[in-house]
């Protein structure tokens, strides 16, 4: 019988259904690196305010390298049934290993303090891991957008094609999203990296632990201010899953964007054959399901944020096992958020551009309606009548099937007696974004000073 961290006010031993309602070792053996890295710490500080011998220190620093050796890197599956929680776990181990004097370590300290100490580095560490993972695919829109150098197509509103852009200059936008993304998930490691050792429960602790010392060992930019606080809230989690939550919304516009492209009706990208799959059924079929699954494990960790959330909804302070329910929607989301983050820049810079429909997607003269309308506005027609005449134009256009392009001036004049033989020349997507004057516009001067300024960036 694998042995608790408590157990001396119990006559009878756990009933089986409890112990496996409310074991998490099958969740929090994620937090097993970390939780070494705290212990080391601790046994450290131990010894350092005098609560512990250091040769004690150096017998359990043994131990747990022991523990490491025997355990780490490997998957604890087969402890689950075995040890309520990962800090039983390296406990019982380590006393395995080191003897009596491991009995010594957990001075002062409570799993309370001690999980949210580890899932306070684990969540630092995974948080800079999607941060350079979000860069990557930054990088990779980036590669895409250089390939797509000079292509122009209708970009969209409300699905339906509004004005001739750069194919570059819509792939940027997604990079720009990201950057608000990683910046969010850099701002929120300040409330992540507060060290929450020695709330010893709830109240603080009566022994003289060095908290400064374990702060500095373990990389925390601060101690938690408040100890009821520290093992209490959640709300670090609930802040790096709303982070991600709004990182997935981006990541599944992305996804749907491509979707679209990859689909016959726009047919402007063609997938790598490495990363696109196949139907059991139609053997002609090539579909992108890397941007499919994205933009469905969107959904995913959205669901896990209003878990959380719900989980903390109303608990009162300080410290409920309700909290133990905090980490399988975390650990899935980072899984589920660097995976997709690596396959998204796989299939991203491997995929093609095919000019072809990129230029047949611009065979509609009605996507230069708005350079028209700007120019009745040079020639100072008030832009609220200018839209009228330029309304007016495309609706003849549509009704007598005859592109707007192919009128003679004097058709034009018919309209409005503003229109030149200048109005030719507005029918060449190349000149509708060159006329683009704003900042932030496609303009392709604009753009590929946005091109070099990110590769500058993400080099
Ligand atoms: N497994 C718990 C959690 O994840 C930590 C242990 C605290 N347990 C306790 N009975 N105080 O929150």
């Amino acid at each position: 019988m694998a042995k608790k961290l408590w157990g001396g006010r119990f006559k009878k031993e756990m009933h089986p259904a409890l112990k496996h309602f409310s074991y998490s070792l099958a969740t929090d053996k994620e937090l097993f690196e970390a939780e070494l890295l705290v212990n080391r710490a601790w046994a450290k500080m131990l010894a350092k305010s005098g609560i512990i011998a250091r040769a004690e220190t150096a017998a359990i620093l043994r131990g747990l390298a022991a523990v490491e050796k025997k355990m780490g890197g490997q998957d604890l599956g087969a402890y689950v049934c075995q040890y309520e929680d990962v800090h039983t776990l390296i406990q019982s181990e380590l006393e395995k290993n080191a003897g009596a004097v491991a009995k010594k370590l957990h001075t002062g300290r409570s799993r309370n303090d001690l999980v949210v100490a580890s899932t306070r580095i684990y969540l630092r560490e995974r948080t800079a891991e999607i941060w350079y993972a979000v860069k990557k695919l930054q990088k990779a829109l980036v590669v895409a957008a250089e390939k797509a150098n000079g292509l122009i197509f209708p970009g969209l509103t409300h699905l339906r094609k509004a004005q001739p852009v750069l194919l570059a200059h819509h792939l940027l936008a997604h990079v720009e999203m990201l950057e608000e993304d990683n910046a969010r998930l850099a701002d929120s490691m300040k409330r992540i990296n507060l060290l929450p050792l020695g709330a010893a429960a709830l109240a603080g602790s009566a022994l003289p632990l060095d908290q400064k010392f374990l702060a500095k060992e373990l990389g925390f930019s601060g101690i938690a201010p408040n100890s009821m606080a520290a093992v209490s809230d959640r709300g670090f989690l609930a802040e790096f899953l709303s982070v991600l939550s709004i990182l997935w919304v981006h990541l599944s516009r992305l996804s749907e964007d491509f979707i679209l492209w990859n689909s016959e009706a726009f047919g402007y990208v063609e997938l790598d054959d490495a990363f696109a799959t196949g139907s059991s059924l139609m053997p002609q079929k090539k579909n992108p399901d890397v941007f499919e699954l994205v933009r469905g494990r969107a959904g995913v960790i959205f669901g896990a944020l209003q878990a959380l959330l719900a989980v903390q909804k109303g608990l009162p302070l300080s410290y409920n096992r309700d909290l133990q329910e905090d980490k399988p929607g975390v650990f899935d989301a980072v899984k589920k958020t660097l995976s997709a983050l690596e396959l998204l820049a796989f299939t991203v810079s491997s995929s093609s551009w095919n000019k072809k429909a990129l230029l047949r997607s611009l065979d509609d003269d009605s996507i230069f309606a708005t350079d028209i309308l700007e120019y009745l506005v040079r020639r100072k027609v008030p832009f609220a009548e200018a839209h009228q005449v330029v309304g007016r134009t495309v609706r003849h256009a549509i009704e007598s099937e005859k592109q707007l392009r192919q009128w003679s001036v004097q058709e034009w004049q018919k309209f409005s007696p503003e229109f030149g033989a200048d109005i030719h020349d507005l029918f060449d997507p190349k000149e509708s974004v060159k006329g683009k004057k704003t900042i932030g516009s496609t303009h392709p001067a604009c753009v590929k000073q946005a091109v070099a300024k990110w590769k500058k960036i993400l080099r």
